[in-house]
């Protein structure tokens, strides 16, 4: 009797276990990626960066991982994969969602096993020129190549051991094929992950918000046609008080050096000082580039402010007088110098002033980057509207014959079929085929109703699709 139970609660147990793994797993799929891979390796700079006076010389793309097609498509792929956390839950996009400009809407993010990251998610854009190209709010990270495998084995965030991750992306279907096309043989290692992942990032870049299309034409200093007068008040403002003092400098809206400005009187988080050890570097944090910063609130490296309005208003009259308070942001009439503590800036802005700051900061997103195919999600089941891409006309399969009263048979020209679906020529999926693995596939048409139909076929994570005629 008591053994009948124990076998009951025994296999109750084994079912349970395998419907929860099922369900996992069922949140996966492979990605789909296109035929030719799309150009990461030569992005379009506008002159304006490529000639900034004030310095454009902060590419830290270093000659040991250059951009190649292969390796950040690779790299796209892993980005957006949940396998790179434990439990196959988080990827890197759950808290950097290119809608967001690769930051995510929390003060602070949510990890594989609920657990909150201590600071705000960062922007990805644009990170290819910060100076050193050093990672994280208080640069502890030396390199891109070195931050990108931080998130992954992270206690909080994906909790991963690399040597587990390369076994489970050697065990996939896809990944040995993606480091062989990146790399030129299959093989899988930590170096070969940080490196596409790090081609990745820094591929993401954005020059092409309003404020580009402005100051392609016309100078920094001139009032931009495309502006409003609002938007053009608020760019000659930004400009004396926040872009002369040398902060969001350059034509990357980018700071030289980690600064205190003044959040909080008594250090709460040390950023850079809990790195270097010096207390005259407690609380300093790097400072954002500012391209689509009215996408990446709330804002600081502890998300404290929701709002830009509520940015403006801080540097107008809520900085603190922190002993390490950066200098532009003293005032210097009122300060008599050390020992005592410095007295903030006070700009007393309008409220009218403060609205076209705010203006202006808007007109520095980029929409571009925010939707570009090439910086999207490949796992079509991670997207619930699944659409069909244009695709070059390389034939990947022959299908023949294209009218037919019953068979049409698929064959691949060079790699296994994966999947096979039928639309009806409204685009209603008819018939879903997966995991094929064969060279050739046979499809029944024979009790369908005449009328054109679309054979999509999946090789090689590639997708190739072909009309076809039932008469
Ligand atoms: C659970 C949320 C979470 C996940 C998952 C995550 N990140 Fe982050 N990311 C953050 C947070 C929070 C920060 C800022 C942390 C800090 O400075 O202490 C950050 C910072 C970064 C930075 C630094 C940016 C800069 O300007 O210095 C990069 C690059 C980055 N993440 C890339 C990645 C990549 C690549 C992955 C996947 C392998 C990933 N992140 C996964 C939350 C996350």
């Amino acid at each position: 009797m008591k053994k009948s139970l124990f076998c009951f609660i025994l296999i109750i147990g084994f079912i349970l276990f395998a419907s929860i793994k099922w369900k996992i797993n069922a949140d996966l799929c492979d990605p789909t990626l296109p035929i030719i891979p799309f150009d990461y390796e030569n992005p379009t700079i506008p002159n304006h960066i490529l000639n900034d006076t004030l310095g454009f010389s902060y590419d830290n793309m270093p000659p040991s991982n250059p951009i190649t097609n292969e390796g950040a498509t690779l790299g796209r792929v892993l980005f957006y994969d949940k396998q790179l956390s434990i439990n196959n839950t988080i990827s890197c996009a759950s808290c950097h969602l290119q809608e967001f400009a690769f930051t995510d809407t929390a003060r602070f993010s949510i990890g594989f096993d609920g657990g909150l990251t201590p600071r705000n998610s960062m922007s990805l854009v644009n990170f290819r020129f910060i100076k050193d190209g050093k990672a994280f709010w208080d640069e502890r990270s030396p390199s891109l190549e070195h931050q990108v495998l931080q998130p992954i084995q992270d206690n909080v965030e994906m909790g991963m051991m690399l040597n587990d991750l390369v076994l489970k992306l050697e065990n996939s279907t896809y990944y040995p094929n993606l480091f062989q096309e990146a790399y030129g043989t299959n093989e899988i290692n930590p170096d070969r992950i940080a490196k596409a992942l790090a081609q990745f990032v820094r591929s993401i870049i954005s020059f092409d918000s309003r404020y580009d299309q402005g100051r392609a034409t016309t100078p920094r200093d001139q009032e931009f046609p495309n502006f409003s007068t609002a938007e053009n008040r608020g760019k000659a403002l930004f400009t004396t008080h926040c872009q002369n003092a040398g902060c969001h400098s350059h034509e990357t809206f980018v700071n030289e050096e980690p600064m205190n400005i003044g959040l909080d009187s008594i250090t709460i988080d040390a950023g850079l000082g809990g790195v270097t050890g010096n207390p005259m570097d407690n609380g300093k944090f790097r400072s954002p580039m500012l391209r689509n910063i009215d996408k990446t609130g709330p804002y600081m490296h502890d998300g404290r402010f929701p709002f830009l309005n509520a940015v403006v208003t801080f540097y107008d009259h809520g900085i603190k007088a922190h002993p390490n308070l950066h200098p532009e942001l003293i005032d210097s009439t009122l300060w008599s110098g050390p020992p005592q503590l410095p007295v903030p800036q006070d700009l007393e802005l309008s409220v009218a002033q403060i609205n076209n700051l705010i203006a202006f900061l808007r007109t520095l997103t980029d929409n571009t980057v925010l939707n570009e195919v090439k910086w999207s999600d490949p796992f079509e089941c991670n997207n619930p509207v699944s659409t069909f891409e244009p695709q070059p006309n390389i034939p990947l399969a022959k299908v023949f014959p294209n009218k037919t009263q019953d068979y049409i048979w698929c064959q691949s020209i060079k790699k296994p079929i994966q999947e096979i679906a039928i639309y009806s020529n409204t685009g209603k999926q008819l018939q879903y085929v997966q995991s094929i693995n064969k060279m050739e596939y046979q499809l029944d048409l024979s009790n369908w109703p005449t009328g054109f139909y679309f054979i999509r076929i999946k090789i090689n994570q590639k997708i190739t699709t072909e009309k076809v005629f039932k008469i």
